[in-house]
């Protein structure tokens, strides 16, 4: 399963307009310390939803940030695991502070999506979504309630961010959240929505690996070579329909990679200066 996080994430916004952001308070000043909640949402009867909720420390008012709703990939893989205490959550999995947490910054909604992940659950199997045309149906239900749960957060600014197989499930998601606020049947601030190394389209994903190691430096020539080499035979592999084959070759190309970055490929992309970058020079930006 894809872990890494590629720090390009690719930042749609809907909006042309932002509106009157958010205005960045108080620097180093921490409040709203700790705070959280969390919560289940019944999305389908018989399929239950779980979220979890931390309010940012970066300012005493934290309905003046925005709020970000983070999905994992996978699919199956659970955003208040992976996400909250492997990448962004204030503490790690050793339950230790972590000082690059987006909580400092923006207000973060762990969803763990679809039904059946991490603490989500249904009562029957059958109850589990079968493709993504339903998984965006059941994340707009859960937005839906936990708005009306915690109606402090209606006007807030949304994003949805998304990593790996979670950008096909943010793109419908959002999709249909957007439809559903224009209709009115939701009173929501969604402002974007931003796909952090999304399994959109794996080949065009897998193609750039080789580029963007090199253009980082995390590879020299011979690296490049090698990694490119690797890719190729995933794309040789699909183009010949021979599916079973592109999957072994693109584990292999991550073998590659590690090898050839002295496995340094899973670390160098979720370093917390670039989430630090993405969050202060895109989200939180005051325009
Ligand atoms: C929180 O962010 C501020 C900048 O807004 C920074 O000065 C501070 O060091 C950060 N604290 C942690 C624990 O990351
Ligand atoms: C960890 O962070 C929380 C919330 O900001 C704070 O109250 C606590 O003192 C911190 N713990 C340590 C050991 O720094
Ligand atoms: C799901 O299971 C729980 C526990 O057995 C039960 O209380 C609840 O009524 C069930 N809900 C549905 C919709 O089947
Ligand atoms: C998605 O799955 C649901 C539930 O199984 C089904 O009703 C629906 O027709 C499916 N939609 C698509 C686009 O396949
Ligand atoms: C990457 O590998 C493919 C297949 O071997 C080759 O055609 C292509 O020229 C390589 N790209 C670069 C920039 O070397």
């Amino acid at each position: 399963m894809i872990k890494f996080i590629v720090l390009l994430a690719l930042i749609v916004s809907f909006a042309s307009q932002f509106g009157p952001g958010p205005s960045v308070e108080g620097a180093a000043v921490v409040h709203n310390a700790g705070k959280q909640t969390w919560g289940y949402v019944e999305v389908r009867p018989g399929a239950f939803m779980f979220w979890w909720l931390y309010y940012t420390t970066g300012t005493v008012d934290y309905t003046k940030k925005p709020l970000v709703l983070w999905l994992q990939g996978g699919p199956g893989a659970s955003s208040t695991g992976y996400g909250n205490f492997e990448e962004i959550g204030p503490q790690d999995a050793n339950l230790k502070n972590r000082t690059d947490t987006w909580v400092n910054y923006t207000n973060v909604l762990f969803v763990d999506n679809p039904v059946g992940t991490g603490f989500s659950y249904v009562n029957d199997t059958s109850l589990l979504a079968k493709n993504n045309s339903q998984i965006a149906m059941d994340l707009v239900e859960l937005t839906t309630r936990f708005l009306q749960k915690v109606p402090e957060f209606e006007n807030v600014p949304l994003y949805i961010f998304s990593e790996s197989y979670g950008g096909k499930m943010a793109a419908q998601f959002a999709l249909r959240l957007q439809k559903q606020i224009v209709k009115g049947k939701i009173k929501c601030n969604l402002k974007g929505v931003s796909l952090g190394d999304s399994w959109i389209s794996p080949i065009d994903s897998v193609l750039t690996w080789a580029p963007y190691l090199y253009s980082t430096s995390l590879v020299d020539n011979a690296g490049f070579a090698s990694v490119n080499a690797s890719a190729y035979a995933v794309k040789t592999a699909l183009d010949n329909s021979e599916f079973g084959k592109a999957t072994t070759e693109w584990d292999k190309t991550e073998t590659v990679i590690a090898k050839e970055t002295n496995g340094q490929f899973y670390l160098e992309l979720n370093s917390g200066l670039d989430v630090a970058f993405v969050l202060e020079n895109v989200l939180l930006e005051d325009k």
